[in-house]
């Protein structure tokens, strides 16, 4: 078993009866999904949201309703994967380019689990590009503002065109360098009027599965506080 496998299943054990899931995306949660429908098509009852168009598309191709988020009052918990971790439970997301919706079903859910293989746990944040979303109104002039604020950014793209999101706006990615200062891009960030959010997560998770070769490890984050 691959350990986005390995992870993807053992998640489900934190589902129980009656929860409202928040689905997260990529190719570990891939595997959570399907081992939650299987689950689901076993009897377990669950309301499910999604964070991405591709998680809602996967969920309905195995049979699964999807909720649309607000005619949920709350979301119990929610799964997802992350591009990189580090020991203080620091993420970077959004290679899926999914991180808006991504965080706030994170932000919304009583409780986060992550799940990912181990080499996404490093010392330090950041040889992984931060993804930001942000407007296409205006955006060379957003990009140009990254610039001047040497945040290296580079327009991402698809096939040849503009990548654009499940919300119809860009992303653009920043190349920082492991072991930057977060708070001070945070702060970058904030001055600038297009973007729309980042791809930090910052103490969001409650859980985590690492998958590793001796098997899959839970690990409690006990500085974790709900807000
Ligand atoms: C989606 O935008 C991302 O935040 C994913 O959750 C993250 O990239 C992890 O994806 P994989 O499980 O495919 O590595």
């Amino acid at each position: 078993m691959n350990l986005k496998e390995q992870v993807g299943k053992k998640a489900v054990e934190f589902i129980k009866e009656g929860m409202v899931v928040g689905l997260g995306t990529g190719s570990t949660v891939y595997y959570f999904i399907h081992e939650l429908a299987k689950k689901i098509k076993e009897g377990l009852n669950v309301e499910l949201v999604s964070t991405s168009v591709q998680s809602i598309e996967l969920a309905k191709s195995l049979g699964l309703e999807v909720k649309d988020i607000e005619e949920v009052s709350c979301i119990d918990i929610s799964v997802d994967g992350v591009d990189e971790i580090d020991k203080n439970f620091n993420a970077i997301k959004g290679g899926g380019a999914a991180l808006f919706r991504e965080k706030i079903v994170a932000d919304i859910s009583n409780h986060v689990v992550w799940i990912y293989d181990e080499k996404k746990d490093v010392e330090k944040i950041g040889a992984f590009d931060l993804p930001v979303e942000i407007l296409p109104f205006a955006y060379n002039h957003t990009i140009k503002k990254m610039k001047d604020l040497h945040l290296n950014p580079k327009l991402r793209h698809k096939e040849g065109k503009i990548l654009v999101t499940d919300n119809s706006n860009y992303i653009v990615d920043l190349a920082l360098g492991k072991g930057f200062n977060i708070e001070e891009v945070k702060k970058k960030l904030s001055t600038i009027v297009g973007v729309v959010e980042d791809g930090l997560f910052i103490n969001m998770c409650k859980h985590c599965i690492k998958g590793t070769e001796q098997g899959a490890i839970i690990i409690e984050n006990h500085n974790y506080k709900r807000k």
